[in-house]
């Protein structure tokens, strides 16, 4: 039947991160750093966002309406962990609560304990760069995989170091606004490190938790598959971006530009393969590039649906078991093609013989962009930040209708997904 397929074994559902939906005054990098003029592109901060702390029995209920099964949340370590060891028993209740809403919801929660945000205290020590950085964040670790998991047990412990690392120590265009490639290789090895001792330990805590990272995972494409310079460059920032920091997190093996740290043993730190997956780039340099005459969403990112599975191959390759896309999704205001982009990536996933076998779409909301923020719209469901409104759009309504009927009826496609188009860049 035209446009129809069936889903299988891969289960859908949402992802979230702690500041870009929480709204409040919590004590952050991103709070701070949305403070100076300029630093975002609308001006906006975190403190709006979705307003999801005070009301997280309405996202919920929203949640279970949608028929949404899986949703993956982070936590506000600063809320969590207002000062250096002592945590707020408050904070960690409001948790507790959210989780006990999804449960009885029958929503399983996907829990990440560090998505680009740190509590200030912690930045002010020197964040990841710091040596004291393992330890400190494998006690916020610690404390909090102790109080939820009854609740949780799937757990991400960091999410994209590589675009964490990167912006924020060799752009410099992310809290600390940093420039040192001394300092981000720092911050990639003790990101690693950080990932497989919490690794270890959430395991020690709870035997049975499903523990792994989100990361951020790209196409390089040389421009011209026969220019030499093109090709090696696209191998050397595949290999620089994510590739060493892959390896190093999912099996404790430090290649150059790393070294391996005193006392770390190679293992398997990892019980599914997280993939945050949105675009391919084109290069012709070390430099970020976009082929020309393709299909963009609104922050210029190449859609290309067949890289989710390009990107999961090699993963499998190296690091077989089962395989969560944490995150995919893309910035579209008008709600135009996302169906059409959900409709392609999901596709290209099921007819991939890969074990694939969660799929959470960023974003359940509109939500806080980081630099972007409140200008790019990558949710299933519009929120009016004026009014904090929601209203499923809809490509929310067309992924509802997949979860319902486990794949995509020649229905759905005719009402979702065939008038739904790209525009391209050309
Ligand atoms: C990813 C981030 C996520 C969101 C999407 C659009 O890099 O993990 O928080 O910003 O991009």
């Amino acid at each position: 039947m035209v446009g129809s397929f069936g889903l299988g074994a891969l289960e859908l559902g949402v992802a979230t991160a702690a500041t870009q939906i929480e709204g409040g005054n919590a004590d952050t990098n991103w709070h701070a750093w949305a403070r100076t003029p300029g630093h975002i592109v609308d001006g906006s901060s975190p403190s709006r966002a979705a307003d999801h702390w005070n009301r997280v029995a309405d996202d919920t209920a929203l949640l279970a309406r949608m028929g949404i099964k899986h949703y993956r949340m982070g936590l506000e370590w600063a809320r969590v962990e207002p000062r250096p060891g002592e945590f707020d028993e408050e904070a960690i209740a409001h948790y507790v609560e959210e989780l006990r809403g999804l449960q009885a919801a029958g929503i399983r929660p996907l829990v990440t304990l560090h998505h680009f945000n740190n509590p200030m205290w912690f930045e002010e020590l020197g964040g990841f760069a710091s040596p004291k950085a393992v330890a400190i964040f494998t006690r916020y670790a610690e404390r909090m995989v102790t109080a939820l998991r009854d609740l949780v047990s799937e757990w991400i412990t960091i999410n994209e170091p590589n675009i964490y690392a990167t912006h924020a120590y060799l752009f410099g265009t992310w809290p600390p606004g940093k420039r040192s490639v001394r300092t981000l290789l720092k911050v990639f090895t003790n990101l690693a490190v950080a990932h497989i001792r919490a690794y270890e330990l959430i395991h020690e805590l709870q035997p049975e938790a499903k523990v792994g990272v989100a990361n951020h995972l790209r196409v390089f494409e040389p421009l011209r598959s026969w220019n030499p310079l093109h090709k090696a460059s696209a191998w050397g920032m595949a290999y620089l971006f994510q590739d060493a920091i892959t390896r190093a997190m999912s099996v404790g093996r430090f290649l150059a530009p790393f070294t391996q740290p005193k006392g770390l043993k190679p293992g398997q730190y990892y019980d599914f393969q997280g993939i945050n997956y949105y675009s391919r780039s084109t290069v012709r340099s070390f430099a970020d590039g976009t082929a020309k005459r393709v299909p963009i969403n609104d922050l210029g990112w190449e859609i290309y649906p067949q890289g989710i599975v390009d990107v999961a191959t090699a993963i499998n390759a190296r690091y077989p078991g089962p395989i969560y896309i944490t995150e995919n999704g893309t910035a579209d205001t008008t709600d135009a093609f996302r169906s059409r982009f959900l409709y392609e990536h999901l596709q290209a996933l099921v007819r991939s013989e890969l074990p694939v076998v969660r799929y959470y779409h960023w974003c359940f909301t509109d939500n806080w962009e980081w630099l972007e923020g409140e200008s790019a719209r990558f949710g299933l469901v519009h929120l009016d930040y004026e009014t904090q409104t929601r209203q499923v759009k809809a490509s929310g309504r067309f992924y509802s209708d997949m979860i319902a009927n486990n794949g995509v009826t020649s229905r759905a496609y005719d009402t979702y997904v065939a008038s739904s188009e790209y525009r391209t860049n050309a």
